[in-house]
Protein backbone atom coordinates (compact mmCIF):
# COMPACT_ATOMS: atom_id res chain seq x y z
CA UNK A 1 0.00 0.00 0.00
CA UNK A 2 1.35 3.32 -0.69
CA UNK A 3 1.01 6.14 1.89
CA UNK A 4 0.94 9.63 1.27
CA UNK A 5 1.71 12.59 3.11
CA UNK A 6 2.79 16.78 2.69
CA UNK A 7 6.00 17.80 4.58
CA UNK A 8 5.95 21.69 5.36
CA UNK A 9 8.33 24.30 7.70
CA UNK A 10 7.62 27.21 9.40
CA UNK A 11 10.05 29.88 7.93
CA UNK A 12 10.58 33.89 9.02
CA UNK A 13 7.82 34.68 6.90
CA UNK A 14 5.37 32.10 7.37
CA UNK A 15 4.40 28.66 6.40
CA UNK A 16 6.20 26.79 3.54
CA UNK A 17 5.57 23.36 2.01
CA UNK A 18 8.50 21.81 1.13
CA UNK A 19 7.58 18.83 -0.46
CA UNK A 20 5.60 15.38 -1.02
CA UNK A 21 5.97 11.83 0.27
CA UNK A 22 5.22 8.46 -0.49
CA UNK A 23 6.06 5.59 1.38
CA UNK A 24 5.63 1.85 0.21
CA UNK A 25 7.56 -1.13 1.55
CA UNK A 26 10.23 -0.62 -0.43
CA UNK A 27 11.46 2.86 -0.15
CA UNK A 28 10.64 6.27 0.94
CA UNK A 29 10.75 8.60 -2.03
CA UNK A 30 10.43 12.96 -1.34
CA UNK A 31 10.19 15.58 -4.09
CA UNK A 32 10.89 18.97 -3.55
CA UNK A 33 7.82 21.66 -4.61
CA UNK A 34 9.18 24.31 -6.64
CA UNK A 35 7.86 26.77 -4.24
CA UNK A 36 10.11 25.74 -1.67
CA UNK A 37 13.26 25.37 -4.38
CA UNK A 38 12.63 29.26 -5.37
CA UNK A 39 12.40 30.09 -1.82
CA UNK A 40 16.21 29.31 -1.80
CA UNK A 41 16.17 27.72 1.64
CA UNK A 42 19.10 25.72 2.14
CA UNK A 43 17.87 23.18 4.88
CA UNK A 44 15.43 20.46 3.13
CA UNK A 45 14.05 17.30 4.52
CA UNK A 46 17.57 16.25 5.79
CA UNK A 47 21.49 17.42 5.91
CA UNK A 48 22.47 14.60 3.09
CA UNK A 49 19.11 15.34 1.34
CA UNK A 50 19.58 18.84 0.93
CA UNK A 51 17.58 20.72 -2.00
CA UNK A 52 21.27 21.71 -3.57
CA UNK A 53 22.02 17.85 -3.39
CA UNK A 54 18.75 16.75 -5.28
CA UNK A 55 16.50 20.20 -6.66
CA UNK A 56 14.18 18.06 -8.89
CA UNK A 57 15.26 14.56 -8.26
CA UNK A 58 13.41 12.76 -5.89
CA UNK A 59 15.18 11.60 -2.96
CA UNK A 60 15.09 7.93 -3.09
CA UNK A 61 15.60 6.21 0.49
CA UNK A 62 15.32 2.25 0.24
CA UNK A 63 13.96 1.04 3.81
CA UNK A 64 15.95 -1.58 5.55
CA UNK A 65 14.63 -3.45 8.65
CA UNK A 66 15.33 -0.85 11.06
CA UNK A 67 14.26 1.98 8.66
CA UNK A 68 11.08 1.27 7.17
CA UNK A 69 10.86 5.00 6.83
CA UNK A 70 13.72 8.27 5.59
CA UNK A 71 15.92 8.11 9.14
CA UNK A 72 15.17 11.68 9.63
CA UNK A 73 11.18 10.95 9.46
CA UNK A 74 11.90 8.03 11.54
CA UNK A 75 12.70 10.55 14.49
CA UNK A 76 9.28 11.55 14.41
CA UNK A 77 7.82 8.79 15.59
CA UNK A 78 7.61 8.07 19.80
CA UNK A 79 9.99 5.26 20.53
CA UNK A 80 8.57 1.73 22.38
CA UNK A 81 9.32 2.29 25.44
CA UNK A 82 7.38 1.96 28.73
CA UNK A 83 7.71 5.70 29.23
CA UNK A 84 6.17 7.05 25.95
CA UNK A 85 3.33 9.49 26.79
CA UNK A 86 2.66 10.45 23.33
CA UNK A 87 2.72 6.60 22.26
CA UNK A 88 0.20 5.38 24.61
CA UNK A 89 -1.87 8.82 23.88
CA UNK A 90 -2.43 8.14 20.49
CA UNK A 91 -2.47 4.41 20.43
CA UNK A 92 -5.18 4.66 23.01
CA UNK A 93 -6.57 7.19 20.29
CA UNK A 94 -6.51 5.17 17.18
CA UNK A 95 -8.05 2.32 18.97
CA UNK A 96 -11.09 3.99 19.23
CA UNK A 97 -11.63 4.67 15.43
CA UNK A 98 -13.77 2.71 13.79
CA UNK A 99 -10.96 1.01 11.05
CA UNK A 100 -8.14 1.13 13.88
CA UNK A 101 -4.62 0.60 12.67
CA UNK A 102 -2.88 -2.75 12.99
CA UNK A 103 -0.07 -2.97 15.13
CA UNK A 104 3.39 -2.16 13.88
CA UNK A 105 3.93 0.49 10.61
CA UNK A 106 0.67 1.20 10.05
CA UNK A 107 0.08 2.58 13.89
CA UNK A 108 3.60 4.19 13.73
CA UNK A 109 2.15 6.07 10.47
CA UNK A 110 -1.09 7.13 11.89
CA UNK A 111 0.99 8.35 14.51
CA UNK A 112 3.30 10.53 12.65
CA UNK A 113 0.54 12.05 10.88
CA UNK A 114 -1.61 12.74 14.19
CA UNK A 115 1.39 14.29 15.73
CA UNK A 116 4.47 14.82 13.45
CA UNK A 117 4.68 18.81 13.82
CA UNK A 118 6.42 21.14 15.90
CA UNK A 119 8.53 18.33 16.94
CA UNK A 120 12.56 18.50 17.03
CA UNK A 121 13.77 20.62 14.23
CA UNK A 122 12.32 22.09 11.21
CA UNK A 123 9.74 19.53 9.71
CA UNK A 124 6.21 19.46 9.78
CA UNK A 125 4.22 15.96 8.79
CA UNK A 126 0.67 16.33 7.53
CA UNK A 127 -1.77 13.80 5.82
CA UNK A 128 -2.46 16.90 3.32
CA UNK A 129 -2.25 20.00 2.24
CA UNK A 130 -5.21 21.15 3.82
CA UNK A 131 -4.60 19.22 7.76
CA UNK A 132 -1.36 21.76 6.92
CA UNK A 133 -3.34 24.92 6.36
CA UNK A 134 -5.56 24.19 9.34
CA UNK A 135 -2.91 23.44 11.23
CA UNK A 136 -1.00 26.63 10.86
CA UNK A 137 -3.85 28.50 11.33
CA UNK A 138 -4.81 27.71 14.43
CA UNK A 139 -2.72 29.77 17.43
CA UNK A 140 -1.32 27.45 20.18
CA UNK A 141 -3.67 26.97 23.26
CA UNK A 142 -3.91 29.21 26.32
CA UNK A 143 -2.05 27.85 29.20
CA UNK A 144 -3.10 25.25 31.08
CA UNK A 145 -5.64 25.91 33.78
CA UNK A 146 -4.39 24.98 37.88
CA UNK A 147 -7.20 22.18 38.25
CA UNK A 148 -6.78 20.71 34.65
CA UNK A 149 -2.87 20.57 34.78
CA UNK A 150 -3.50 18.99 38.45
CA UNK A 151 -5.59 15.99 36.81
CA UNK A 152 -3.02 15.79 34.07
CA UNK A 153 -0.27 15.34 36.63
CA UNK A 154 -2.09 12.52 38.62
CA UNK A 155 -2.54 11.00 35.56
CA UNK A 156 1.07 11.01 34.21
CA UNK A 157 2.24 10.07 37.82
CA UNK A 158 -0.50 7.53 37.87
CA UNK A 159 0.57 5.98 34.70
CA UNK A 160 4.29 6.26 35.15
CA UNK A 161 4.55 4.90 37.89
CA UNK A 162 2.05 2.04 37.34
CA UNK A 163 0.37 0.60 34.24
CA UNK A 164 -1.77 3.31 33.27
CA UNK A 165 -4.25 2.29 31.07
CA UNK A 166 -6.92 4.19 32.53
CA UNK A 167 -5.82 7.38 31.93
CA UNK A 168 -8.21 9.35 29.91
CA UNK A 169 -6.16 10.21 26.61
CA UNK A 170 -8.48 12.20 24.40
CA UNK A 171 -8.64 14.23 27.45
CA UNK A 172 -5.32 14.54 28.00
CA UNK A 173 -4.64 14.87 24.25
CA UNK A 174 -7.26 17.63 24.35
CA UNK A 175 -5.55 19.47 27.14
CA UNK A 176 -1.81 19.38 25.18
CA UNK A 177 -2.83 19.83 21.97
CA UNK A 178 -0.87 17.63 19.98
CA UNK A 179 1.76 16.24 21.74
CA UNK A 180 4.61 16.33 19.37
CA UNK A 181 7.31 13.25 20.57
CA UNK A 182 11.59 13.44 21.72
CA UNK A 183 12.72 10.21 21.10
CA UNK A 184 14.49 8.62 24.39
CA UNK A 185 13.72 6.62 27.40
CA UNK A 186 12.35 9.33 29.71
CA UNK A 187 8.82 10.31 29.63
CA UNK A 188 8.57 14.11 27.83
CA UNK A 189 6.60 16.64 26.70
CA UNK A 190 7.39 19.22 24.20
CA UNK A 191 5.64 22.66 25.81
CA UNK A 192 6.09 25.98 26.78
CA UNK A 193 6.76 27.56 30.59
CA UNK A 194 6.89 31.25 31.87
CA UNK A 195 10.49 32.48 30.92
CA UNK A 196 11.12 33.32 34.84
CA UNK A 197 13.95 32.56 37.01
CA UNK A 198 11.92 30.08 38.89
CA UNK A 199 9.70 27.54 37.66
CA UNK A 200 6.63 25.85 39.56
CA UNK A 201 5.78 23.20 36.59
CA UNK A 202 3.41 25.51 34.87
CA UNK A 203 3.39 25.31 31.31
CA UNK A 204 1.14 26.08 27.98
CA UNK A 205 0.99 24.57 24.77
CA UNK A 206 4.88 24.54 22.82
CA UNK A 207 4.42 27.81 20.78
CA UNK A 208 3.38 29.84 22.96
CA UNK A 209 5.53 33.34 23.33
CA UNK A 210 3.59 35.60 25.59
CA UNK A 211 0.70 35.29 27.78
CA UNK A 212 -0.88 38.07 29.94
CA UNK A 213 2.31 40.01 29.22
CA UNK A 214 4.84 37.11 30.24
CA UNK A 215 7.12 35.91 27.61
CA UNK A 216 6.93 31.96 27.20
CA UNK A 217 9.76 29.80 26.23
CA UNK A 218 9.63 26.45 24.02
CA UNK A 219 11.22 23.25 26.32
CA UNK A 220 11.81 20.05 26.79
CA UNK A 221 9.89 18.74 29.80
CA UNK A 222 11.02 15.39 31.59
CA UNK A 223 9.06 13.86 33.91
CA UNK A 224 11.00 11.49 36.59
CA UNK A 225 9.84 7.81 36.29
CA UNK A 226 10.20 5.77 39.45
CA UNK A 227 12.22 3.53 38.09
CA UNK A 228 14.81 6.34 37.36
CA UNK A 229 14.40 8.35 40.78
CA UNK A 230 17.02 10.69 41.01
CA UNK A 231 17.48 11.49 37.18
CA UNK A 232 16.50 14.71 37.14
CA UNK A 233 18.77 16.24 39.85
CA UNK A 234 21.92 13.97 38.22
CA UNK A 235 20.96 15.52 34.70
CA UNK A 236 20.65 18.98 36.45
CA UNK A 237 24.20 18.88 38.02
CA UNK A 238 25.99 17.36 34.55
CA UNK A 239 24.14 20.30 32.49
CA UNK A 240 25.82 22.34 35.31
CA UNK A 241 28.77 21.25 35.28
CA UNK A 242 29.26 20.90 31.27
CA UNK A 243 28.41 24.97 30.96
CA UNK A 244 31.21 25.39 34.15
CA UNK A 245 33.64 23.79 31.82
CA UNK A 246 32.91 26.16 28.86
CA UNK A 247 30.31 23.84 26.57
CA UNK A 248 27.57 25.27 25.29
CA UNK A 249 24.34 24.41 27.06
CA UNK A 250 20.58 25.26 27.55
CA UNK A 251 19.24 26.89 30.18
CA UNK A 252 17.42 24.74 32.37
CA UNK A 253 14.75 24.72 35.12
CA UNK A 254 13.89 21.86 37.65
CA UNK A 255 10.24 21.75 39.72
CA UNK A 256 8.40 19.13 41.97
CA UNK A 257 4.85 18.09 41.15
CA UNK A 258 2.81 16.50 43.56
CA UNK A 259 6.14 14.77 44.06
CA UNK A 260 7.34 14.48 41.17
CA UNK A 261 10.35 15.36 39.84
CA UNK A 262 10.29 17.48 36.29
CA UNK A 263 13.17 18.75 34.84
CA UNK A 264 12.07 21.49 31.38
CA UNK A 265 15.39 22.06 29.54
CA UNK A 266 15.12 24.93 26.27
CA UNK A 267 15.01 23.99 23.10
CA UNK A 268 17.94 24.86 21.66
CA UNK A 269 16.15 24.04 18.12
CA UNK A 270 13.97 27.28 17.68
CA UNK A 271 15.35 30.32 17.19
CA UNK A 272 14.67 34.00 19.10
CA UNK A 273 11.55 34.53 17.32
CA UNK A 274 10.29 30.87 17.39
CA UNK A 275 10.84 29.71 14.03
CA UNK A 276 12.69 26.36 13.73
CA UNK A 277 16.15 25.38 13.24
CA UNK A 278 16.88 22.22 11.50
CA UNK A 279 18.37 19.61 13.71
CA UNK A 280 19.10 16.00 13.10
CA UNK A 281 20.77 13.37 15.05
CA UNK A 282 24.16 11.62 14.10
CA UNK A 283 21.90 8.75 14.00
CA UNK A 284 20.16 10.49 11.19
CA UNK A 285 22.90 11.10 9.28
CA UNK A 286 24.53 8.17 9.55
CA UNK A 287 21.84 6.23 8.65
CA UNK A 288 21.27 8.37 5.37
CA UNK A 289 24.70 8.48 4.20
CA UNK A 290 25.49 4.70 5.16
CA UNK A 291 23.47 1.84 3.77
CA UNK A 292 25.21 -0.58 5.60
CA UNK A 293 24.52 1.16 8.73
CA UNK A 294 21.58 0.38 11.25
CA UNK A 295 22.36 1.45 14.69
CA UNK A 296 25.12 2.53 17.35
CA UNK A 297 26.85 -0.89 16.87
CA UNK A 298 27.66 -0.38 13.31
CA UNK A 299 30.27 2.15 14.34
CA UNK A 300 32.91 2.52 16.58
CA UNK A 301 33.82 6.49 18.31
CA UNK A 302 37.03 6.33 16.44
CA UNK A 303 35.15 5.61 12.75
CA UNK A 304 32.63 8.89 14.33
CA UNK A 305 35.68 10.71 14.14
CA UNK A 306 36.45 9.73 10.08
CA UNK A 307 32.36 9.80 9.12
CA UNK A 308 32.61 13.37 10.36
CA UNK A 309 35.55 14.52 8.28
CA UNK A 310 33.68 12.77 5.08
CA UNK A 311 30.79 14.65 5.62
CA UNK A 312 32.39 18.02 5.53
CA UNK A 313 33.28 17.36 2.07
CA UNK A 314 29.24 17.97 1.48
CA UNK A 315 27.93 20.21 4.09
CA UNK A 316 29.41 23.31 5.14
CA UNK A 317 30.67 21.65 8.82
CA UNK A 318 33.62 22.76 10.59
CA UNK A 319 34.68 19.23 11.35
CA UNK A 320 38.11 19.94 13.55
CA UNK A 321 36.15 22.03 15.72
CA UNK A 322 33.35 19.40 15.83
CA UNK A 323 35.43 16.32 16.16
CA UNK A 324 37.45 18.28 19.07
CA UNK A 325 34.40 18.66 20.94
CA UNK A 326 33.01 15.17 20.89
CA UNK A 327 36.66 13.67 22.35
CA UNK A 328 36.12 16.30 25.00
CA UNK A 329 32.47 15.14 25.45
CA UNK A 330 33.32 12.19 25.51
CA UNK A 331 36.08 12.33 28.23
CA UNK A 332 33.72 14.52 29.90
CA UNK A 333 30.82 11.76 30.05
CA UNK A 334 33.57 8.84 31.50
CA UNK A 335 34.63 11.44 33.82
CA UNK A 336 30.90 11.86 35.26
CA UNK A 337 29.55 8.25 34.25
CA UNK A 338 27.58 8.53 31.36
CA UNK A 339 28.21 5.74 29.19
CA UNK A 340 25.12 6.82 27.48
CA UNK A 341 26.46 9.11 24.83
CA UNK A 342 25.01 7.51 21.96
CA UNK A 343 24.83 8.70 18.32
CA UNK A 344 20.60 10.17 19.51
CA UNK A 345 22.78 12.15 21.88
CA UNK A 346 24.71 14.06 19.57
CA UNK A 347 23.01 16.21 16.80
CA UNK A 348 23.75 18.58 14.44
CA UNK A 349 22.01 22.21 14.59
CA UNK A 350 21.72 24.19 10.78
CA UNK A 351 21.08 23.43 7.58
CA UNK A 352 23.86 22.11 4.72
CA UNK A 353 25.28 25.45 4.24
CA UNK A 354 26.25 26.32 7.90
CA UNK A 355 25.68 23.63 10.49
CA UNK A 356 27.39 23.40 14.02
CA UNK A 357 27.63 20.46 16.79
CA UNK A 358 24.14 21.18 18.62
CA UNK A 359 24.80 22.24 22.25
CA UNK A 360 24.93 19.58 24.79
CA UNK A 361 21.79 17.24 25.89
CA UNK A 362 20.72 14.50 27.96
CA UNK A 363 24.70 14.20 30.13
CA UNK A 364 22.55 12.06 32.28
CA UNK A 365 25.15 9.63 34.56
CA UNK A 366 23.32 6.49 33.71
CA UNK A 367 25.90 4.50 34.96
CA UNK A 368 24.20 4.99 38.33
CA UNK A 369 21.98 2.07 37.29
CA UNK A 370 22.84 -1.22 36.87
CA UNK A 371 21.47 -2.29 33.94
CA UNK A 372 23.23 1.32 32.06
CA UNK A 373 26.26 0.38 33.65
CA UNK A 374 28.28 0.45 30.41
CA UNK A 375 31.82 2.60 29.55
CA UNK A 376 30.63 3.72 25.95
CA UNK A 377 27.38 3.22 24.21
CA UNK A 378 29.41 3.78 20.85
CA UNK A 379 31.45 0.76 20.82
CA UNK A 380 35.39 1.32 21.59
CA UNK A 381 38.17 -1.06 21.74
CA UNK A 382 38.95 -0.88 25.58
CA UNK A 383 40.95 -4.35 25.21
CA UNK A 384 44.94 -3.84 26.10
CA UNK A 385 47.28 -1.69 27.09
CA UNK A 386 46.27 0.85 29.97
CA UNK A 387 42.80 2.94 29.93
CA UNK A 388 44.35 6.45 29.50
CA UNK A 389 46.14 4.88 26.49
CA UNK A 390 42.74 4.32 24.77
CA UNK A 391 41.36 7.96 25.12
CA UNK A 392 44.43 9.12 23.80
CA UNK A 393 44.20 6.53 20.52
CA UNK A 394 40.25 7.67 20.37
CA UNK A 395 41.48 11.49 20.47
CA UNK A 396 44.04 10.76 17.53
CA UNK A 397 41.40 9.36 15.75
CA UNK A 398 39.16 12.85 16.45
CA UNK A 399 42.30 14.98 15.23
CA UNK A 400 44.32 15.61 18.17
CA UNK A 401 47.62 14.80 18.79
CA UNK A 402 48.35 12.33 21.36
CA UNK A 403 49.80 15.02 23.86
CA UNK A 404 47.21 17.19 22.99
CA UNK A 405 44.40 13.90 23.75
CA UNK A 406 46.72 13.29 27.08
CA UNK A 407 45.95 17.12 28.24
CA UNK A 408 42.50 17.32 27.64
CA UNK A 409 41.91 13.55 29.36
CA UNK A 410 44.27 15.26 32.52
CA UNK A 411 42.25 18.60 32.25
CA UNK A 412 38.60 16.56 32.72
CA UNK A 413 39.66 14.39 35.48
CA UNK A 414 41.12 17.86 36.96
CA UNK A 415 37.76 19.83 36.55
CA UNK A 416 35.16 17.15 37.60
CA UNK A 417 37.58 16.19 40.98
CA UNK A 418 34.82 17.19 43.19
CA UNK A 419 32.11 15.94 41.24
CA UNK A 420 31.44 12.45 43.56
CA UNK A 421 31.07 14.92 46.46
CA UNK A 422 28.48 17.02 44.50
CA UNK A 423 27.10 13.93 43.88
CA UNK A 424 26.47 12.68 47.27
CA UNK A 425 25.31 16.34 48.19
CA UNK A 426 22.50 16.03 45.76
CA UNK A 427 18.90 15.51 47.48
CA UNK A 428 16.39 13.57 45.66
CA UNK A 429 18.49 11.09 44.56
CA UNK A 430 18.30 7.54 46.32
CA UNK A 431 22.22 7.00 48.16
CA UNK A 432 22.06 3.65 46.79
CA UNK A 433 22.48 5.30 42.75
CA UNK A 434 24.72 8.03 44.50
CA UNK A 435 27.00 5.62 46.21
CA UNK A 436 27.03 3.07 43.20
CA UNK A 437 27.91 6.17 40.55
CA UNK A 438 30.60 7.43 43.18
CA UNK A 439 32.37 3.43 43.38
CA UNK A 440 31.71 3.21 39.53
CA UNK A 441 33.90 6.52 39.29
CA UNK A 442 36.21 6.25 41.51
CA UNK A 443 37.56 2.89 40.24
CA UNK A 444 37.35 4.13 36.82
CA UNK A 445 39.04 7.70 37.34
CA UNK A 446 41.77 5.20 39.51
CA UNK A 447 42.70 3.52 36.62
CA UNK A 448 42.98 6.43 34.18
CA UNK A 449 45.28 8.39 36.70
N1 LIG B 1 17.34 21.34 24.59
C1 LIG B 1 16.95 20.67 23.50
N2 LIG B 1 16.61 21.35 22.38
C2 LIG B 1 16.19 20.67 21.28
N3 LIG B 1 16.10 19.33 21.21
C3 LIG B 1 16.43 18.61 22.28
C4 LIG B 1 16.90 19.24 23.47
N4 LIG B 1 17.15 18.26 24.39
C5 LIG B 1 16.87 17.09 23.79
N5 LIG B 1 16.45 17.28 22.52
C6 LIG B 1 15.97 16.25 21.57
O1 LIG B 1 15.06 15.42 22.26
C7 LIG B 1 15.49 14.06 22.26
C8 LIG B 1 15.20 13.42 23.60
O2 LIG B 1 15.86 14.14 24.64
P1 LIG B 1 16.87 13.43 25.62
O3 LIG B 1 17.32 14.47 26.57
O4 LIG B 1 17.93 12.74 24.82
O5 LIG B 1 15.91 12.40 26.35
P2 LIG B 1 16.14 10.91 26.88
O6 LIG B 1 16.78 11.04 28.22
O7 LIG B 1 14.79 10.35 27.02
O8 LIG B 1 17.00 10.22 25.86
C9 LIG B 1 16.96 14.14 21.93
O9 LIG B 1 17.41 12.98 21.30
C10 LIG B 1 17.04 15.36 21.03
O10 LIG B 1 16.69 15.03 19.71
MG1 LIG C 1 18.62 10.79 24.80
Amino acid sequence: MDRYAAIWTRTATGPLKMGDLVVTERETRFSYTEEFLDSKNPSGLSLLSSPKLYARNPIVFQTRQSFPLHPRLMQYIPGHGRGNIQRRLYTKILEKRANPAAPGFETDWEILLLAGRNGIGHLDIFRDDRAALEWYERPPREAIGNTERSTFWQSIRDDISQDILEMDAEKIAQLLGPTPSAGGMIPKLLVAIPDQQNWNGEFASAGMRELKGQAYRDVILKIEPVEYNGVVALESLCLDVHRELGFSVPKHWVASVDGMQLLAIERFDRDATGVPLPMESLYSVFATGDRQFNGNEDTDLEAVGTRLEKLSTVVNLDHRKARREIFQRFCLAFCTGNGDMHLENLSFLGGPDKVNLAPVYDPSPMRAWPQHNIRSAIPINFEGKNLAENFIRVGTAFGLSRKASAEMLQETLDATASFMARVMELPNVPSTRKQLLVDILTKERGDLQ
